[in-house]
């Protein structure tokens, strides 16, 4: 068996699933090289080499790479700080390992601004109605206040408006109008708590869209697209779909690759509009595009979908859904991504569901270590074989101890032939972590949240609005 060096860049599950990709390889001996955010009971245990790089700097990371460069064959990144900051403009520069993820300047997540303009450009039907405020272009404040009162009523009041920061999670972040702002003194605020100046200078606000959620996630080699499964991630902190958003407490993936609610229609025409917008975006920038530069919140309106927002990396937890139940070799993937003949990628049809255990204060922060066992939930996997994966994220081993920090702890997957099936491992193998103050959503591609999304586009494609 050929063996192969890859440097891995990890932040959390996500990562953590590649490199259980990576290590299961039929077709080569992997040793990998990662770089971690804290030190990860999973990662720690199976790497060659491994450093904690907790702000993920990329010198930091460079430096590293530059010490195993003659071993190391590629290296991938799964999370969008360093590939925003230019990790592979880095190490591409300095070492002569390749790099599977965008260029700095394909990162297009850097500025929700560019990407609105950018489909403003190639695709103007995925943008929501959208208004670019840039607080310094105005004589005064009452102008600005009286141009953000006008465009609030053009998009028919509060309630139908979100208010975006040019520059991901800055200051608040997105806020939602009927849930973090009611009146127009609130909106105001919300505005300028995500206008930073110098730092952060526009700010968007656009139509709140009414639909169904799904993320798009597309590999590109530069040259081809490849489309993979559409997904459903859960943003929201509690069942039921309340409390704030999160990174993502969970997702699912159904076995025909299309989700309960989407008909193949709306699959065909979203497929249509990523290659239209792919098409439009390879032509200027090309190789730029590697790894997975394309994922998208997508909002089904029952009258065509609309673009939330544009990721240039995976989505955590979406891609989880996958890697488990890739056909191809994950390290040949790879591979092919870097020369550019990436034309498909096999995929199990199974389904999988994953679900996130997360500290009971997530998405608030605290400074807590909680004690975490993780012992059962691995006894679990070994008696369900194949159909259950453990993948920890923000969990840190300190002498030989597990301990839970504050942003989502372990990803449980769940696979089998259907989505109820998937979804008991998923909750069953969630039950079985044991800790204090730890918690998950109970609903996660359950049945009755389905056939709330399905009935809901039903209304929508039957509406006249
Ligand atoms: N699941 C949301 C994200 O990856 O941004």
């Amino acid at each position: 068996m050929e063996s192969i060096g890859i440097l891995l860049v990890s932040y959390g599950s996500r990562e953590v699933a590649m490199a259980d990709a990576f290590i299961n390889s039929d077709q080569y001996g992997v040793e990998l090289y990662i770089i971690d955010r804290q030190n990860n009971p999973f990662n720690s245990k199976i790497a060659k080499e491994y450093a904690v790089v907790s702000d993920l700097d990329i010198e930091k990371i460079c430096n590293f790479a530059k010490k195993f460069e003659n071993r190391i064959s590629f290296g991938i990144v799964g999370s969008e700080k360093p590939i925003i900051d230019g990790i592979r403009d880095l190490i591409e520069k300095e070492t002569k390992i390749k790099m599977v993820c965008p260029t700095k300047e394909c990162a297009i997540e850097g500025s929700k601004v560019a990407q609105r303009l950018l489909f403003q450009r190639i695709a103007p039907k995925v943008n929501p109605r959208f208004k670019v405020f840039n607080p310094i272009s105005y004589g005064s404040s009452s102008e600005l206040l009286n141009d953000i009162k006008d465009w609030i009523s053009d998009l028919n009041g509060i309630e139908n408006c979100v208010i975006k920061p040019d520059t991901p999670g800055f200051g608040k972040g997105v806020g939602v109008g009927g849930e973090h702002f009611n009146t127009f003194e609130q909106a105001y605020n919300h505005f300028l708590s995500i206008y930073g100046g110098e730092k952060n200078n526009c700010v968007i606000i656009e139509e709140r869209i009414d639909g169904e959620e799904s993320s798009y996630q597309g590999i590109c080699d530069g040259r081809h697209l490849i489309h993979l499964p559409e997904t459903r991630d859960y943003k929201r902190a509690y069942d039921n779909d309340e409390g704030p958003n999160t990174g993502g407490m969970g997702s699912y993936k159904a076995e025909s690759g299309l989700l309960p609610f989407m008909s193949e229609t709306e699959r065909k025409n979203e497929i249509e509009i990523e290659n239209e917008i792919f098409n439009s975006v390879i032509k200027e920038k090309g190789d730029g595009y590697r790894g997975f530069p394309f994922y998208d919140a997508i909002m089904h309106t029952g009258k065509g979908l609309k673009i939330l927002e544009r990721n240039s990396r995976p989505g955590d937890p979406e891609i989880i859904n996958l890697l488990p139940i890739l056909k191809d070799d994950f390290v040949e993937i790879c591979l092919k991504i870097i020369e550019g003949n990436l034309s498909n990628i096999k995929i199990d049809k199974k389904s999988t569901v994953v679900t996130y255990v997360v500290p009971d204060i997530y998405p608030e922060k605290d400074n807590k270590m909680r004690r975490v066992h993780l012992e059962d939930a691995y006894k679990l996997k070994d008696e369900c074989k194949d159909s259950m994966r453990i993948y920890t994220a923000s969990i840190e081993l300190r002498n030989g101890k597990t301990f839970a920090l504050s942003s989502r702890t372990v990803a449980i997957v769940g696979i089998a032939e259907s989505i109820n099936s998937a979804r008991k491992i998923s909750i069953k193998g969630a039950s079985s972590v044991k800790g204090k103050e730890l918690r998950f959503r109970t609903d996660i591609a359950s049945e009755q949240h389905i056939a709330k999304s399905i009935s809901h586009m039903k209304r929508l494609r039957n509406s006249n609005d």
